[in-house]
């Protein structure tokens, strides 16, 4: 593999990485899809079974088409460990360097959240699982672009953003689910956000630790992500057929309040005050960079405050989704707060 003088940088982090690595629980400690969902090996099965399914009953339809999006999103894994391997190096796909580790372990823990995921809602009997993997494939197929460039600093960038992201809307998933009267589907969606806040933990620290010795270098990759916008991983879920497929579904999490423009703009402004990049010393164009990430905070809560009066004006399409089995529950918004 080729290095970079970036890459020497985010190389030259391996002990930091290392002290790290222990924030991934061992895979004998860590928690489990099993731990969360009925077990066909036990006699109690039946009655663990009705249980999920007398709560999945109550989930509203736009609640689903979330949890089903949050799930695809979770099973296109394959794809981001790809990316991720420009961060990380790994040639062997075993190698005994700290980096590679990380991203082992890391993988590892993502990958219990698609497969739980995926269990809850087969189970549930509420989804079209058939419709939910075509979606699947058609993401994988379609693959990801995290707009980085290849570059390290971005892949940290992005990485930083992505699981704030994904854990504030894990969490708001099951906070709607609690709200909704299925509490085992809450307790799932928290114990994912929770894998999401160590991942987050770590790979934020890792970008600070690149700005402190490269400071004029992280700016500019942290003002360069924001400005070709920090790209959802499920994107290219509709493929061909339904390139449009991806937008609705966001627009449905947009009104939920499970992920919005709001969330986008306190994401920035939590990497801007934690990355300390008003206090950073840079010059010539990292100088720019940086008075234009100061203000950015206040420029995506204007745009996020327009976005929410526009989405809040678009007529509830009450479109019917191939995920669904039998769309026919009320929308979350009729049930009370
Ligand atoms: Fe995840
Ligand atoms: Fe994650």
């Amino acid at each position: 593999m080729t290095r970079t003088p970036h890459g020497d940088v985010v190389q030259g982090l391996g002990q930091e990485v290392e002290r790290l690595l222990r924030i991934l629980p061992s895979p004998t400690e860590a928690w489990q899809p099993s731990d969360y969902l009925p077990d066909f090996a036990s006699e109690t099965w039946p009655t663990r079974l009705a249980t999920l399914r007398a709560e999945a009953a109550r989930l509203p339809d736009d609640l689903l088409v979330v949890l089903v999006g949050d799930m695809v999103t979770e099973e296109a894994l394959p794809s981001y460990a790809m990316a991720l391997n420009q961060l990380v190096q790994d040639e062997q796909g075993t190698s005994p360097g700290p980096w590679p580790r990380w991203l082992r372990g890391w993988t590892a823990e993502e990958n219990r959240h698609g497969d739980l995921l995926n269990t809850y809602l087969r189970l549930s009997g509420r989804v079209d699982m058939r419709a939910a993997e075509v979606t699947i494939q058609q993401l994988l197929v379609g693959g990801f672009d995290s707009s980085s460039q290849g570059d390290p600093y971005n892949l940290l960038v992005y990485t930083s953003f992505q699981e704030r992201a994904t854990r504030l809307s894990h969490r708001a998933t099951g906070a709607l689910a609690e709200r909704a009267g299925a509490p085992g589907l809450a307790r799932i969606c928290r114990v994912i956000a929770g894998d999401e806040a160590r991942h987050e933990t770590f790979y934020q620290r890792m970008m600070g630790a690149v700005l402190d010795q490269d400071p004029d270098g992280g700016v500019l990759a942290f003002a360069g992500m924001l400005e070709r916008q920090i790209a959802m991983p499920g994107f290219t879920m509709g493929g061909p057929d339904d390139p449009d497929l991806f937008r609705r579904f966001a627009l449905v999490a947009q009104r939920l309040g499970v992920y919005s423009a709001a969330d986008y703009a306190s994401i920035v402004a939590h990497l801007v005050k934690t990355w300390r990049i008003a206090d950073r010393v840079v010059a010539g164009d990292a100088a720019r960079a940086q008075h234009w990430l100061c203000r950015a905070p206040e420029r995506y809560a204007r745009l996020a405050e327009r976005m929410a009066v526009s989405a809040a004006r678009q007529p509830q399409s009450g479109e019917a989704w191939a995920w669904l089995s039998r769309p026919s529950s009320p929308s979350l918004m009729s049930l009370p707060a």
